[in-house]
């Protein structure tokens, strides 16, 4: 089998490095030269554990060639899309790039003699394929959909940090599909690629397959959002504390217990675009949808309440200094995307505070959009010298090893924030002069 991958992001990168690694020859194309030039010299856009690996192998046995080309498809049978599908400012799904992406692989088609399947990873909105992909694929290849050429729509749940662990072991593979040429293509692809591990398969139409992608990102931001709700009520209630809550609750079979670390909010290039866009979606179809809309301003608010909570503490912040560790949407990634640290940070900036920033791998990225309204810092060390208080923001497992000897060490005055509970209270609480942490009432 011979897989082509067009649009090499994150997604497209991850897809095309995996599938090669499982021996499957991969053509991937970008449109973007600077990036194809990057990657074949084994330099990443973006940070990935064990990704970078995967790439310069694959390129070394030629199992993955890259190219700007789009008529080096022509020699693969199946085309995945993972081009980007940003929102809009009008809550609608930019389609622009998929639907040039759609005409630059049916022109290819074309000129093909066998069937070619093209399928869709790109998080589209229900009804995309059939509506927008198959007519650009039908009117720019000259045949029709399922005699000429097959589509389906086959999305992706893989997480930042942990993407190729997610993509060669998922816990469901969906497929949504017209016909059955294409689901037997699809499925000696799978079989290759999976081999020996058992994939759920879950085989549905191809609206269906595009608005699980949504459902399932909705459905964890919600889980999100609920457990910072439960957070925000213990934070009330003395005694309380939102772990032990958050545990006991994820023994529930019918609950589990993943997602529900409470914290300072979601964020990243998914869960925030994902949750606007079914938003957008539903009201395009006439249904308003509450919990949804909830769940989004929740997760609006969460990141203020690390302010918050340090106000209770220094109720004028003005001319102080504030140590914020981490700043990337999470750990383990350089993402600055939809960092809640961004929120923070500005709101402490217009209470007059001087703050210094430390992350151990997203300072770069942070720089671009903070520029120079912080400090940013080399070490957790020199972060935390001198400052008036400290949030942390990232769960980074360096914050672990917080101790109150240290900040007695560093700090000027030992004030904590725990946005994140990295810390533990028993440790904290009457060692140092303010400790607070999330959904831990006092
Ligand atoms: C998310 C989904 O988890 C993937 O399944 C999906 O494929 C991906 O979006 C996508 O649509 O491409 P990702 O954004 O990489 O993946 O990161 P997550 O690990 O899901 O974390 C998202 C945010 O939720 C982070 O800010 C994280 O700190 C926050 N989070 C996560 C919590 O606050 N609490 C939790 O219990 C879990």
């Amino acid at each position: 089998m011979h897989v082509s991958v067009v649009g090499l992001g994150f997604v497209g990168l991850t897809t095309a490095a995996c599938l090669a690694y499982k021996g499957i020859k991969v053509t991937g194309i970008d449109i973007d030269e600077e990036k194809i030039k990057m990657i074949s010299n084994n330099l990443l856009p973006f940070y990935e554990p064990g990704l970078a690996e995967k790439v310069t192998q694959s390129l070394k046995r030629k199992d993955l060639m890259l190219s700007t080309d789009f008529e080096t498809l022509s020699s693969s049978k199946v085309t995945i899309i993972t081009v980007g599908t940003p929102n809009k400012n009008d809550g609608t799904v930019d389609l622009s790039y998929l639907q040039q992406a759609a005409e630059s692989v049916g022109k290819v088609i074309r000129k093909k003699l066998d069937f070619h399947v093209v399928a869709l990873k790109s998080t589209v909105p229900p009804g995309t394929a059939l509506g927008i992909v198959a007519p650009a694929l039908e009117r720019t290849s000259g045949k029709r959909v399922s005699e000429g050429f097959g589509i389906c729509s086959n999305p992706e749940f893989l997480r930042e940090g942990n993407a190729i662990q997610d993509t060669l072991y998922p816990d469901k593979v969906v497929l949504g599909i017209i016909d059955k040429k294409t689901k037997q293509i699809m499925l000696t692809l799978y079989r290759q690629f999976y081999y020996r591990y058992k994939v759920n398969l879950v085989e549905v139409n191809l609206q269906t397959a595009e608005l699980i992608k949504y459902a399932n990102n909705a459905f964890l931001a919600t889980k999100i959002s609920f457990i910072n709700t439960i957070a925000n009520i213990c934070q009330q209630i003395s005694g309380t504390d939102v772990e032990k809550v958050a545990h006991a609750i994820g023994l529930d079979k019918r609950i589990g217990p993943l997602f529900l670390k409470a914290g300072l909010g979601y964020g990243g290039s998914c869960f925030p675009k994902d949750v606007a866009a079914i938003i957008g979606i539903a009201e395009q179809h006439g249904y308003s949808p509450d919990l949804l809309k909830n769940t989004e301003k929740i997760n609006q608010l969460q990141p203020y309440k690390a302010v918050e909570l340090l106000k209770i503490m220094i109720p004028d912040l003005r001319d102080t200094k504030v140590a914020v560790l981490g700043l990337a949407f999470k750990p383990d990634t350089t993402d600055m995307r939809e960092a809640v640290s961004v929120k923070i940070i500005h709101a402490l900036k217009a209470l007059g505070v001087t703050v210094r920033v430390y992350d151990p791998m997203a300072i770069n990225e942070a720089k671009k959009i903070l520029t120079n309204s912080v400090l940013y810092c080399k070490t957790m060390k020199e972060c935390l010298s001198e400052a008036d208080a400290c949030i942390i923001v990232t769960e980074w497992p360096e914050f672990r090893k917080l101790t109150p000897h240290m900040l007695r060490k560093y700090m000027k005055n030992t004030i904590l924030v725990d946005g994140r509970r990295v810390t533990s209270p028993n440790t904290f609480v009457g060692k140092i002069a303010g400790y607070v942490a999330i959904g831990h009432g006092n």
